[in-house]
């Protein structure tokens, strides 16, 4: 049988104060920006479920949420490099203020992807906000508008993200050691 990593085992990267203290921040920083027209905030599944719910509770203004889910990595921790919609948006984003939350941005491509997709659609404008980057992430041209913490090249999980969808209810960023 496949041994199961202990959460107890796994070091902690980012404590769950110090996410709590910087969404705080990035919340603050964005409802300063969009003022009184508050945009329309867009989760990407799974991953930013956590993220989301925290930031848009810290936003003192009319956020709403949808919800899309596209696929790049499956199960495993090698990106497949293709990029598929499982859910898409439910309303019409036609001259809104859109603001993706992403966990995660490590090669680019899921966010390219994402902002390619949305843009098409014609809203008011689009930016980004992810809870962390990774050093490749900035070589992609894909930059978020807001950026949580950028971490060194290790695969990380909790507070919403997964290794093949185990840790997601951790409240702080553990980084999975792979040797
Ligand atoms: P990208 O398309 O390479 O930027 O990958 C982005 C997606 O891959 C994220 O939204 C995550 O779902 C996943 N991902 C990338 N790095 C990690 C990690 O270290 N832990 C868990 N998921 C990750
Ligand atoms: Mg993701």
């Amino acid at each position: 049988m496949e041994k199961s990593v202990d959460a107890a085992e796994l070091p902690e990267l980012i404590s769950e104060a110090a996410i709590q203290r910087r969404v705080a921040e990035l919340a603050a920083e964005i409802q300063e920006f969009y003022g009184d027209e508050p945009p329309l905030l867009v989760g990407v599944l799974n991953g930013a479920v956590i993220f989301i719910a925290d930031l848009a509770r810290r936003i003192d203004a009319d956020v709403r949420f949808e919800f899309m889910a596209v696929s790049s990595y499956g199960d495993a921790m090698t990106s497949s490099g293709a990029v598929k919609i499982l859910k898409d948006l439910d309303s019409d984003i036609a001259g809104k203020r859109v603001l993706i939350v992403e966990d995660i941005v490590d090669s680019g491509t899921t966010l390219q992807y994402l902002l390619r997709m949305l843009r098409e659609r014609d809203p008011k404008d689009v930016r980004v906000v992810s809870l962390l980057r990774k050093p490749q992430a900035r070589e992609s041209g894909t930059d978020p508008d807001w950026v949580g913490f950028e971490i060194e090249e290790v695969f990380v999980v909790g507070y919403g993200l997964d290794v093949g969808g185990k840790y997601r209810n951790l409240p702080y960023i553990a980084a999975l050691q792979t040797d």
